[in-house]
């Protein structure tokens, strides 16, 4: 069996009981292949370009979890039709400095969810914009998870068989796009 490629998921949300993080959860035990690990985001101090020469710790430590990855995926709800502000932070500090970008080239996958029947449509395609301009080639296949709080029962598990089918697909998608993404990176070198 090959190594499986490995995924830092970022999940948009810092809520415990998060339905974002239950949507992770559940395309990881629906894609084998590949080997999930979420990335904290909450413990990461605001960006002030200030501190880009003496970077926290926890900076040190993210932008490392991101660049060991093979691929990246975030799994995010909607705030007023936006990006969380903790994700856009994390999204900025695994940026800098300038030159020293971790998301550089990394495959990428967008997942919005929402308890409203747009499924964080807004969110997805804010997200979209930033990772355009970092160049994280990104899975185009959509993916907007809405109603999202009927999905799952009291333990978190998803029970709803359409969203399984559905999320199963897009992970087999998702691991074609990294395959692609890192041939044709292993090409060019
Ligand atoms: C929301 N929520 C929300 N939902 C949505 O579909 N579109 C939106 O623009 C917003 N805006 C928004 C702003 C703020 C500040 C909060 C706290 C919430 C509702 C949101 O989808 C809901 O709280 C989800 O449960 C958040 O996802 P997690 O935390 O369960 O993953």
């Amino acid at each position: 069996m090959p190594t499986p490629h490995t995924v830092a998921v970022i999940v948009g949300s810092l809520r415990k009981d998060s339905v974002s993080r239950k949507v992770a959860r559940a395309l990881e035990k629906l894609t084998p292949n590949l080997k999930f690990t979420e990335v904290e985001i909450g413990n990461l101090q605001l960006f002030n370009q200030d501190l880009e020469a003496t970077p926290t710790p926890e900076w040190v430590s993210f932008k490392k979890q991101i660049k060991a990855a093979d691929a990246v995926l975030f799994v995010t709800p909607e705030y007023n039709r936006g990006v969380p502000s903790p994700l856009k932070n994390a999204i900025d500090v695994g940026s800098r400095p300038y030159g020293d970008s971790a998301w550089n080239g990394k495959p990428g996958a967008v997942i919005s969810v929402s308890p409203g029947g747009i499924g964080g449509f807004g969110a997805n395609h804010h997200l979209r914009q930033s990772l355009v301009f970092l160049n994280v080639p990104t899975l185009s296949q959509e993916a907007y998870v809405g109603n999202a709080f009927s999905l799952f029962d009291a333990n978190g598990d998803l029970i709803n068989e359409a969203t399984a089918e559905f999320l199963r697909s897009y992970g087999k998608s998702f691991s074609a796009w990294i395959e692609k993404v890192l041939a044709e990176e292993r090409l060019a070198a």
